[in-house]
């Protein structure tokens, strides 16, 4: 086989986020957040589990940044728990929840690894749900101010900020299926949200642009979905255009063409009357970024026609298309595992928003690891994951697409929202009970693709 190569100045790394690892709910004047909330809620998520202690990071948090050095990691994208540096989501700043943040990049930098700061992977602070959440205007604001706070705190050493974590995830698992926190099932509800989302992303950008030097970047992290139609029909091709609107274009046409598409407005407005979409919103939200964040796991499918059965009408528009189960073979989330469509999505990304470079966020996969009786955690399974995806990221760059870096979902085992402790993405393994981190064998195999800066 021959080598495949990445460009020189490829980034490797691997993400986590705040809710997932951190633990220290209480500690050092950090609050609730919508994640405590639901999470401690009968019947959120699985076995009852929360992030109350998840991988205790808030205080293991050097050992951590060891074993990335351990992993040979380039970079390291984390986030920041809102109620910690907020903890009221508006107003007094908790200098002790800087300090956290400010001291883990320090840590980083030492050990040669850039940091990547996400500044909202679905905590909100719980004050802020109470006034509305997402569904307010005001959240977007009350966002920008955050943005700013964290911008000027770290934006001397950190290189790139992330404004949101996957919005299509805060808008509809949060607000339409409630599969994720704050749990609501109002479809009107989640295309405010989504609306507000986009406008707290301009408005954050904007307000890191004022704060961080030059040098600063800025990036939107969106997880697209690959829908494909589940026949070759025109009701089906059509299902898959409506998808393809309130999933993606939803996001990414006000970020990168400053408008809403219209097919969108139009497929919705037995939902909606997108009153609250303001003049000069438009303007707002569609600031020039440096690059995209692309998360992506599993492709789509898409039949026309309203879902029945069980997560029927579970997202805005499910009356009018929904997702019909796919063939294996799947990861341990039952997501079916396709590598190609990650270059098609990479492909498309290219075709329809040119100018800006992408970068990968999130990919990764999802197994059922055992430590082995030899202490090893041999997952297989997970590197042929890794290493064909990576194969098709690779794919995209030989055909012109402009992708800088590749950040595996995860660094660690972590609480899986509403999955909890249940599914395991990590490249270490973690023992909930001892806190014992593993590196599993796609974690040695990641070091040498890193040091090679190739597949083999
Ligand atoms: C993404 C989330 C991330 C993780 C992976 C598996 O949607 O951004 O936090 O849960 O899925």
């Amino acid at each position: 086989m021959t080598r495949r190569d990445f460009p020189a100045d490829f980034v490797w790394g691997t993400a986590t986020a705040a809710y997932q690892i951190e633990g220290a709910i209480a500690e050092d004047g950090r609050l609730p957040s919508i994640w405590d909330t639901f999470s401690h809620t009968p019947g959120a998520v699985l076995g009852g589990d929360t992030g109350d202690v998840a991988c205790d990071h808030y205080h293991r948090a050097d050992a951590d940044v060891a074993l990335m050095a351990e992993l040979g990691l380039a970079a390291y994208r984390f986030s920041i728990s809102w109620p910690r540096v907020v903890p009221t989501g508006s107003g007094a700043v908790n200098q002790a929840g800087l300090d956290f943040y400010s001291r883990l990049v320090d840590r980083l930098l030492e050990a040669g690894i850039a940091p990547a700061v996400t500044l909202y992977h679905w905590d909100l602070p719980q004050p802020l749900q109470d006034a509305g959440g997402w569904t307010n205007r005001e959240t977007a604001h009350r966002f920008a101010e955050y943005a700013g706070v964290v911008g000027r705190a770290l934006g001397d050493r950190v290189g790139t900020f992330i404004t949101l974590n996957e919005p299509w995830c805060s808008a509809f698992l949060g607000h339409s299926s409630g599969e994720h926190a704050p749990g609501h099932h109002d479809n009107a509800e989640a295309l405010t949200a989504a609306h507000h989302l986009n406008l707290a992303h301009g408005l954050g950008a904007s307000a890191l642009r004022t704060v961080l030097p030059s040098t600063g970047k800025v990036m939107l992290t969106v997880n697209p979905s690959v829908a494909r139609p589940a026949s070759d029909s025109a009701a089906e091709r059509d299902a898959a255009r409506h998808v393809d609107a309130v999933a993606n274009r939803i996001f990414l046409d006000p970020v990168f063409r400053s408008r809403y598409p219209q097919d969108l407005l139009d497929d919705l407005r037995h939902l909606t009357d997108w009153s609250f979409i303001r003049d000069g919103d438009a303007r707002l939200i569609g600031v020039p970024i440096d690059a995209l964040g692309v998360n992506y796991y599993t492709p789509a499918l898409v039949a026309a026609g309203p879902a029945t059965g069980p997560g029927a009408a579970a997202f805005p528009g499910t009356d009018l298309a929904h997702y019909v189960p796919q063939d294996g073979p799947y990861t341990a989330m039952g997501w079916r595992i396709e590598p190609p469509a990650m270059t098609e999505l990479l492909l498309r990304l290219h075709r329809d928003y040119p100018d800006v470079p992408l970068v990968i966020t999130e990919n990764g996969a999802a197994y059922d690891d055992v430590v082995a009786p030899d202490g090893q955690v041999h997952d297989a399974d997970r590197t042929e994951y890794l290493r064909t995806h990576l194969g098709a990221v690779h794919d995209a760059i030989k055909a012109g697409v402009d992708v800088r870096g590749y950040y595996l979902w995860s660094l660690m085992d972590n609480f899986e929202w509403a999955w909890g402790f249940s599914k395991r993405f990590g490249i270490v393994h973690v023992d909930f009970a001892t806190q014992q981190r593993t590196i599993k064998d796609s974690g040695h195999w990641y070091r040498s693709v890193i040091a090679a800066n190739a597949l083999d």
